[in-house]
């Protein structure tokens, strides 16, 4: 039941993936139920009981964001992160809906496993969290875990379980991945798909010493091309996370090509994520923060040449969403090399430098890449839209504040940011998590 009342959101730019235009928004129930452009006269005084926030005509109301790819490290590794820190981090981030990968300890190999994590975090009630399976039991590529005992389509029987992935790793098993992808074609839900499983060429690379960034570009041009082989013969739906090198972006532009001539039984479908670090840094910036240390993240940091043609990708739309990979390591685990970025507090305005500052994409495209595309992915049909009947998940946005990344104040336990120090334009004001406020920065009051 939600009991909170009502929401008017007063004088606002309002961005969505097809809405640029000044209006107001009013939320009751969590959920919105009218949208009104400037100059409507708004049922003020007919409203119940409300609290009511002003956009001054400049400040801007957007959807909240989906995360396809996160690690909240709970359970097992409270020094990085738990899932109280992770979801502080998340709404101060802008979002309202994450998807939490399985990778930690014990694995998210089983339903009951799953459920725990999503009754806590519902309890918590600051943002949806969607816990993925993984689909090997303890991540170890032998046996599949519990999606062969599910019903499906599991949007209907349990749907809070959106996307499946055994991201850290790949399986390297083609007929264990194979059924692995009929499992979830079964179930109805996308495999969310780490690829950097090497074949010979890249271990031969690795085992002769060659650096780091020559044997994992041909490892992650590999396992794209695998993945992609495997769906088309399962049928189903992969989602290829953090995708970095230019040759997967052209394996994954032309797979989506024939898929869209509809080939038959070749048909399956393909999606793919782009991480705002590969989108915004190079590996110059992974130098200088240290290669082994610091800087190091999988897939790694790449060239100019592929950063460009990752931004390409995002404007002729084989990326169809940007998705954090937030990963928070300690200290301690940094310096010993364990790879990785938190990410959930500064994703929205890289993205925003970086691509809308730019010219590169509009402020509605954006919002689509963070928001509506990557909802649509997880068959979230009720999000990720600034429009009557779709949930009270919206982030107020000032595109101008200008501040700077001090990993210090973040809110999650991961300090290990690529760019600390940056100043930045574009910071998330506030959260609306189902009609309620759940995070206010307090820079709002300073501007
Ligand atoms: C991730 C992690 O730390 O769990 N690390 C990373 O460098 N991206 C795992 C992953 O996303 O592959
Ligand atoms: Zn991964
Ligand atoms: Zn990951």
């Amino acid at each position: 039941m939600n009991l909170s009342p009502g929401l008017l959101l007063r004088d606002f730019r309002l961005v969505d993936e097809t809405l640029d235009m000044p209006g107001s928004v009013w939320i009751e129930q969590g959920v919105i139920q009218d949208v009104f452009p400037q100059g409507a006269t708004l049922p003020e005084t007919r409203l119940p009981m409300h609290r009511t926030i002003h956009g001054g005509g400049t400040l801007v109301l957007m959807p909240a964001l989906v995360d396809l790819h996160a690690h909240f490290r709970d359970p097992g590794y409270p020094e990085k992160e738990t899932l109280e820190s992770g979801s502080l981090a998340a709404v101060a981030g802008g979002y309202g809906t994450v998807v939490c990968m399985a990778n930690t300890k014990p694995v998210i190999d089983t339903l009951a496993k799953a459920k725990t994590l999503k009754k806590r975090a519902d309890a918590l009630g600051l943002v949806d969290l969607y816990p993925v399976l993984a689909l090997t039991q303890g991540m170890e590529g032998k046996v599949l875990s519990d999606i062969h005992l599910l019903k499906g389509p599991l949007s209907k029987t349990e749907p809070w379980i959106r996307m499946l992935s055994e991201d850290g790793k790949d399986v390297v098993s083609d007929e264990l991945l194979y059924r692995a992808l009929q499992e979830a074609h079964r179930l109805g839900i996308p495999v969310s798909c780490h690829c950097d499983a090497g074949g010979p060429e890249a271990e031969e690379a690795k085992a002769a010493g060659k650096p780091r960034e020559f044997w994992s570009r041909i490892a992650e041009n590999h396992a794209t091309q695998r993945v992609i082989e495997r769906a088309r013969q399962a049928q189903g739906h992969v989602h290829i996370a953090h995708v970095s090198t230019k040759e997967s972006v052209d394996l994954i532009r032309k797979a989506k090509g024939t898929q869209q001539e509809k080939t038959g039984p070749q048909g399956f479908t393909l999606t793919a994520e782009a991480s705002p670090h590969h989108l915004c840094l190079t590996h110059g910036t992974a130098h200088a923060l240290g290669d082994a240390t610091w800087g190091r993240v999988n897939p790694p940091l790449r060239t100019e040449v592929d950063r460009q043609a990752l931004i390409e990708a995002v404007l002729d739309g084989t990326i169809d969403a940007i998705a954090t990979d937030h990963a928070p390591h300690t200290e301690a685990d940094k310096l010993q090399g364990a790879p990785g970025f938190t990410g959930l507090e500064t994703s929205f305005a890289l993205c925003q430098m970086e691509l809308v500052l730019q010219d590169r994409i509009t402020l509605s495209r954006l919002s689509a890449l963070m928001s509506a595309s990557p909802a649509r992915i997880l068959g979230l049909t009720d999000r990720g839209r600034m429009a009557p009947k779709f949930r009270g998940d919206l982030i107020v946005v000032d595109t101008e504040a200008a501040w700077q990344v001090n990993p210090d104040l973040f809110r999650s336990r991961g300090k290990n940011s690529p760019v600390p120090g940056l100043p930045c334009t574009g910071r998330v004001l506030i959260t609306i998590y189902q009609g309620r406020v759940v995070f206010e920065s307090f820079l709002s009051h300073d501007s």
